[in-house]
């Protein structure tokens, strides 16, 4: 009998699909980069709208994601797109991008796409760690092959540096107490019992829309995968990678990710940047990017029905400028 494959029957519809295709501007023949390609569902529309009708002009996808499983799930998905070249796969945390992008052959690409944050797959496989809603091992890596579990940081964290990883991303208020509760109940080794553990700090879900936990488990996998510094350091690598007129769109799910994202296209796109520290108030610089939408796209009430995980999605698109 065939083996049915855990993540099969656990879809990912890929969010603002639409918009940050036509943001993108992906045309036949474009070359992309994927940073996150988790389920493929971008990344099958990008190789779409880049083939050409006679197939001779087709365009590239080079894809990344820092978890293997889902690189795997989608090298079983396009088997003849990488059979044809049109579909290269690397297993790698996207601030490996400028490095890998070069040794594939991706220079000088037409557009760059980040689908920040988990896919369903991750979410809803309870092995991963990631969910209070199921039960599991406190994992929560994106590459459960290297670095430290959310099991590992909060049984060897000390006191402080917990309660300030979930006040600093996770902005919760009641990180102190909560830290204190963890430690008190050391060892904390599966999903369950940290979010029984928050529950019974923060409370049980009151007039609260959210599950006291979520903002406990946000913080963690945001630590335990070094989100923001993987984005900042990407960031810093795009201008570098796209063609004059390339795009780039980044989809953020918390305020901390789309903060940064809107502070880097600000800056890329600013012709003075201010310094006080300077007598001049500031530098003169040539702007590298022109933003796109000064107000970020998010989901229409359609989607969100559909898709209720794209609620807080936000999405930004900026193009690199013709720096002659
Ligand atoms: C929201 S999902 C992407 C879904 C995808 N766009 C689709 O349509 O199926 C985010 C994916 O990004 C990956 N990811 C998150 N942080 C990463 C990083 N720093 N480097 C590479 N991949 C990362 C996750 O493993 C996950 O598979």
């Amino acid at each position: 009998m065939e083996q049915r494959r855990p993540e099969e029957g656990i879809e990912h519809c890929p969010v603002l699909a639409d918009e940050a295709l036509t943001g993108l501007n992906a045309q036949p023949g474009g070359c992309f980069i994927d940073g996150t390609v988790g389920g493929g569902g971008h990344t099958q529309l990008l190789l779409r709208r880049t083939s050409s009708a006679d197939g001779a002009g087709n365009g590239r996808v080079l894809g990344l994601d820092a978890d293997p499983e889902a690189v795997e799930r989608v090298r079983r998905r396009f088997p003849e797109e990488i059979n044809t070249g049109r579909l290269r796969l690397v297993h790698t945390p996207f601030d490996q991008m400028a490095r890998v992008a070069g040794q594939q052959g991706f220079a000088a690409v037409d557009g760059i796409l980040l689908d920040l944050g988990l896919s369903s797959y991750q979410l809803d496989t309870p092995a991963r760690g990631f969910a209070f809603q199921h039960d599991g091992p406190l994992d929560m890596r994106f590459d459960p092959s290297a670095g430290e579990s959310a099991a590992g940081l909060i049984n060897g964290r000390r006191r402080e540096e917990i309660a300030d990883i979930l006040y600093r991303y996770g902005e919760e208020r009641q990180s102190r107490a909560i830290a204190r509760a963890i430690v008190a109940n050391r060892p904390v080794m599966t999903t369950a019992e940290l979010a029984e553990i928050v529950a019974k700090v923060v409370g049980r879900r009151g007039r609260q829309k959210i599950h006291p936990a979520t903002r406990t488990f946000q913080a963690l996998r945001i630590a335990v995968n070094d989100e923001l510094g993987q984005l900042e350091r990407t960031l810093a690598q795009i201008p570098g990678l796209l063609r004059a007129g390339g795009r780039v769109a980044i989809i953020a799910f918390h305020s901390l990710e789309d903060r940064l994202v809107k502070r880097w296209m600000r800056d890329q796109s600013r012709r003075f940047r201010p310094d006080p520290t300077l007598p001049s108030g500031g530098l003169e610089q040539v702007p590298v990017l022109s933003i796109y939408n000064r107000k970020p796209i998010v989901p229409a009430a359609a989607e969100v029905e559909r898709n209720p995980r794209s609620r807080s999605a936000k999405l930004r698109i900026a193009e690199k400028r013709d720096g002659r």
